[in-house]
């Protein structure tokens, strides 16, 4: 047959009929060789798009990711306590089954197996007339014993309470921070989830709104003096609690503190979000999240903010334009994102920070990691791992734990242990070390108590 066709194109017959015989011959064949070809070309497709690594995992026998692990030098706060930790020092195995960043990050967000837990909430009144729901969970509560009240009198004055700063649209209820409030309880100490925003304030939901989470740890600490207060912040929690470690400098109550999935640089996420095919999809889902967030607080985003705006807003940045710059005042959303990432004050952190990332997290993107500025400052160590999505890192063949919350305890408990903890040095006063030439930009004004408004008749020189 071949030779047919060769003696054909051979005889100068016009070109049609080379496509008649091609045809004829695929007609040849069979229908489920070609079905096998398109359910190959889906399966690699989705494969890639959801960026799974199953194939290169089961061929190198599942090694795990293995920690890097990134310091300064001379950093004690590696050498005294990050080198004692075994987990940061291992691996991760990620659930086989859970092999994909994306898998990883919505599972965390719509299943998440989290550990039933109850907590006893405090409704805790601000200067400014807001109120902030502190959910408290104390090892009682978790094995099983009388519940926990408000009568702390006959407790153990001494036993560290971690406060937990959750991410965007998360609080108490969300999975992963169940699954951080009950193992750090389980383990005897206290934990408290900071309910976020202050409802009646003006402030709710900015990236970069610090003083609710300092109004909230100054009130602990005058309340309990004798226990070491931690703080762990979730991605854009995490956010809020570097700039805040960032703005006190010394002058803080805190003895240690944890990043996880911080997006570092809200204008680096914001570009990066708005990018990739996935990340396009992240960004609606995140964008409903917070309009479902905006219609509880109807009364004040309609005052305060376009609410037109809001309703029709399909992503994060619409959602901020409309919303978060208004409300804070910001002449544009970029410098909204510029004025609250944390990485502009990583240098001014005093107290030991762990920040913990995946290299594929989908949303808070690795490109925005201040890596030489961490390494700078001896206080901080950078942990990132190949894998584990977005507050993710789901492990075992159940996945019924996740491995940041063991490294975030683990680590908590040798800082606590050892002779690093931070003590609150009251001299130097508020030491925003704000010295490069991007933070004097010409339209914003920072006043003592840390709100930060637009200008808008300040000079326009270049940024
Ligand atoms: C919030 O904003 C409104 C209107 O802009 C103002 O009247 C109110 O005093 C503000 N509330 C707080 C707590 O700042
Ligand atoms: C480590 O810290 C020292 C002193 O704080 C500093 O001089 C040095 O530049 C830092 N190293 C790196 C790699 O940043
Ligand atoms: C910044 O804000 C403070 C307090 O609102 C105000 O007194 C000061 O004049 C402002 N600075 C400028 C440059 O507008």
């Amino acid at each position: 047959m071949f030779m047919d066709g060769y003696c054909i194109l051979d005889s100068a017959a016009s070109s049609s009929d080379a496509y008649w015989l091609l045809l004829r011959v695929l007609a040849l064949v069979p229908l489920w060789h070609y079905l096998l070809l398109a359910a190959f070309i889906l399966f690699s497709f989705i494969y890639n798009f959801l960026e799974l690594h199953f194939l290169q995992d089961l061929f190198s026998g599942f090694p795990g990711s293995p920690v890097a692990l990134s310091y300064n030098a001379s950093s004690q706060i590696y050498h005294g306590v990050v080198s004692n930790c075994k987990i940061l020092h291992g691996k991760y195995f990620a659930t086989p089954w859970l092999c994909s960043p994306h898998l990883q990050t919505l599972f965390v967000n719509y299943f998440g197996r989290p550990p039933s837990l109850k907590y006893t909430r405090q409704l805790f009144r601000t200067a400014d007339g807001g109120t902030i729901a502190l959910d408290w969970l104390s090892s009682s509560d978790v094995s099983g014993g009388a519940p926990h009240g408000d009568d702390v009198a006959s407790e153990d004055e001494s036993i560290p309470i971690v406060v937990i700063i959750p991410g965007l649209t998360s609080d108490s209820s969300s999975q992963y921070v169940k699954h951080l409030a009950y193992y750090t309880a389980k383990r005897g100490w206290k934990v408290v989830v900071f309910g976020g925003v202050s409802i009646t304030s003006n402030f709710s939901y900015n990236a970069g709104w610090t003083e609710d989470v300092r109004t909230v740890i100054n009130y602990l600490h005058k309340e309990k003096s004798k226990a070491p207060l931690f703080v762990v912040g979730t991605s854009i929690g995490a956010n809020i609690l570097v700039k805040y470690l960032g703005e006190d400098g010394e002058n803080i109550p805190v003895a240690g503190a944890v990043a996880v999935c911080s997006p570092w640089d809200l204008l680096v996420r914001d570009r990066y979000i708005r990018r990739g095919r996935m990340q396009k999809l992240y960004d609606k889902a995140l964008a409903f999240g917070l309009q479902d967030y905006a219609k509880l607080h109807q009364s004040h985003f309609s005052r305060n903010a376009n609410w037109e705006g809001i309703l029709k807003s399909f992503s994060v940045r619409d959602f901020d334009d409309h919303a978060t710059r208004v409300v804070g005042k910001y002449e544009s959303v970029d410098t909204y994102y510029r004025r609250c990432s944390s990485s502009i004050y990583v240098k001014s952190v005093a107290v030991p920070l762990l920040c913990i990332s995946a290299l594929d997290d989908p949303i808070c993107t690795t490109e925005a990691i201040p890596w030489d500025e961490c390494k700078a400052n001896k206080n901080i160590v950078v942990a990132t791992v190949k894998h584990g999505g977005h507050l993710a890192f789901f492990e075992g063949i159940t996945a019924s734990q996740l491995w940041w919350v063991r490294a975030v305890n683990e680590f908590l408990g040798v800082l606590h242990s050892g002779n690093y903890m931070h003590k609150q040095k009251k001299n130097s006063k508020s030491s925003i070390a704000l010295d490069s030439s991007i933070d004097h930009g010409p339209y914003v004004n920072v006043t003592e108590d840390g709100t930060v408004a637009a200008l808008n008749n300040g000079p326009t020189t270049d940024m």
